[in-house]
């Protein structure tokens, strides 16, 4: 019984996002672990493509290039496969909502702040489409506040699912255009800062296809379909190779105005 993971609090279940809990780890309470736990139905898969995979790959990915990823771990719960998400056990938490409201400079407050820079070139990189202002998770520190990164389910082939759109169309060139989801203030603090990108771009095209290859070939079969499989990888090789000109085309076109954040439908996505 120890080690395993129980339901705790049902938290949402969406026609097309799936289900989501609070679950906590049955272990001794000083290793007490809690996290949220995700999981679709084929139904769901329709409109957001292969869960686990999109969560994990993501969450491998950016470990490689040492983002704050939360920790994200493969589990079966009463029949149920999904994805665990950490919680982290610093207190309080906030989201990015929470904390700007408190802090409208909150880029002053920020532990590292160059790191959210780092965040949106990957999420150029993977085509996550879904980083509004509750998917990243803040606490302090005594160097100001520290982050993670939560939530990856509409990235690679949860985006190009949920937009319909298949991976090798031009569509996918244009961040402004299939993007309309930002932390509050972000892209004003990208185009100030600007100049710190390509070191970002770099980091991400220093990793090799192979770290990818392996990364995407470690999935177990029944989360991710083999034609799926090679799709994933080359989409992932093209945008790793054109991550310049993707970035540089987004400084180009971005225009606040063309942005709406919107409370979702669905409680997290709707456009
Ligand atoms: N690792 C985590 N740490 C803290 N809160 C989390 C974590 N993972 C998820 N959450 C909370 O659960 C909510 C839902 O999880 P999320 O993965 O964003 O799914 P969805 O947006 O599809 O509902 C988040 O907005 C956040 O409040
Ligand atoms: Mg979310």
């Amino acid at each position: 019984m120890l080690n395993q993971w129980k339901l705790v609090k049902h938290l949402s279940s969406r026609e097309k996002l799936g289900s989501v809990w609070f679950a906590s780890q049955l272990t001794s309470k000083k290793k007490k672990k809690q996290g949220y736990f995700k999981y679709t139905t084929p139904q769901n898969e329709q409109f957001c493509g292969p869960l686990i995979a999109n969560e994990y790959i993501a969450y491998r990915l950016g470990k490689k290039i040492n983002l704050p990823m939360a920790s994200v771990k493969k589990v079966r719960i009463k029949g149920k496969a999904g994805i665990i998400s950490l919680e982290k056990k610093q207190t309080p938490l906030y989201n990015w909502a929470q904390l700007s409201k408190q802090h409208p400079n909150i880029f002053d407050h920020l532990h590292r702040p160059k790191r959210l820079l780092k965040m949106f070139v990957f999420d150029v990189w993977i085509a996550n489409i879904d980083r509004n202002n509750r998917n990243i998770i803040l606490y302090p520190t005594n160097k100001g506040y520290d982050f993670y990164l939560i939530d990856h389910g509409l990235s690679l082939l949860g985006a190009i699912r949920w937009k319909k759109v298949r991976w090798n169309k031009k569509y996918w060139n244009s961040v402004s255009e299939y993007n309309r989801r930002y932390l509050k203030g972000l892209p004003a603090y990208i185009i100030e800062n600007q100049e710190h990108l390509p070191a970002y771009i770099d980091c991400i095209q220093s990793l090799s296809d192979d770290t990818i290859r392996q990364i995407i070939d470690k999935i177990p079969p029944p989360y991710l379909k083999k034609s799926s499989r090679s799709e994933l990888v080359s989409f992932l090789i093209r945008r790793k190779k054109k991550l310049h000109q993707l970035i540089d085309r987004w400084l180009k076109e971005y225009k606040p105005t063309s942005t709406k954040e919107k409370e979702p439908v669905e409680s997290s996505y709707d456009t």
